[in-house]
């Protein structure tokens, strides 16, 4: 059985810092190699977990599509995407990644992303655990890039309007009947000195977390560095970890 999270959310609230020390936690708390999916165009995940850049799966979907859709002579198509694939999943410590990379482009080539999304979907389930960052905002889940998962983790910071953009997904997610186990909350970025204050309960919600606020985080960030060498001490990794050993409990 995979267990899968997916990470939402508006511009900038960390969705990307919340996934890659998901991550790094499921790794380290069970031994498992994690797939992480990049779903985001502007993709930085593999950055925030260390990795170089690999192919990505917009990229193979436009050489299918320079292809005319037909594969190479002696393969079925697949085949030929299966092994694509293969070449586009990055093996890290603890974690392979696959990155989605940018879709767009004129006509509908509904057949090859259907394809593409499959063979996602079958990767997947030879995992324990899935994570999936998402570009902010709803888009991905109008298109229905994320079609079921275990935990949605929506983050929001610490303003007013991030909690009602929070909800609003929450409800888009109800409206788009995308089959999510456990919905949670993740109000980031929270004041480092009440690592519990601020959660109780918000509607819409099956649970609600506070991550706290961390200059490490931030500092490694704008230094462009990955957050492999964040301390388990750091607050807000022990807050994320705490977060998803909880959800894993429940959902
Ligand atoms: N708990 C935290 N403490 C301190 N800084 C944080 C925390 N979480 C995220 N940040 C910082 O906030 C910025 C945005 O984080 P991140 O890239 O994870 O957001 P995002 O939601 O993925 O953004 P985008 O919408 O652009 O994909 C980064 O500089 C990151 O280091
Ligand atoms: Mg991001």
């Amino acid at each position: 059985m995979t267990f899968t999270v997916a990470v939402a959310g508006k511009g900038g609230v960390g969705k990307t810092t919340f996934a890659a020390i998901t991550v790094r936690h499921l790794h380290e708390r069970t031994g498992e190699v994690v797939l992480a999916v990049d779903a985001d165009p502007n993709s930085n995940l593999g950055a925030k977990l260390g990795t170089e850049p690999g192919r990505t799966l917009g990229s193979i979907r436009e050489e299918l599509m320079s292809l005319g859709e037909e594969p190479p002579p002696g393969m079925s198509k697949p085949e030929y995407i299966d092994y694509q694939v293969k070449l586009a999943l990055k093996e890290g410590h603890g974690f392979d990644i696959v990155t989605m990379g940018r879709q767009e482009g004129p006509g509908c080539y509904c057949f090859v992303n259907n394809l593409l999304r499959n063979v996602v979907d079958s990767l997947s389930a030879k995992y324990a655990y899935v994570v999936v960052d998402n570009e902010a905002g709803m888009e991905h889940l109008s298109r229905r890039t994320t079609k079921a998962t275990d935990v949605l983790f929506v983050v929001a910071d610490g303003s007013k309007a991030a909690v009602e953009a929070a909800r609003r997904i929450s409800t888009l997610a109800d409206e788009m009947k995308i089959r999510v186990g456990h919905k949670a909350l993740v109000r980031n970025m929270s004041d480092p000195s009440s690592a519990d204050a601020g959660t109780g309960t918000v509607e819409g919600f099956d649970s609600v977390h506070a991550v706290r606020r961390s200059s490490r985080v931030r500092a490694d960030s704008e230094r462009s560095e990955s957050l492999m060498d964040l301390p388990r001490t750091d607050p807000a990794f022990s807050d994320i970890s705490r977060a998803v050993d909880s959800v894993r409990r429940v959902a």
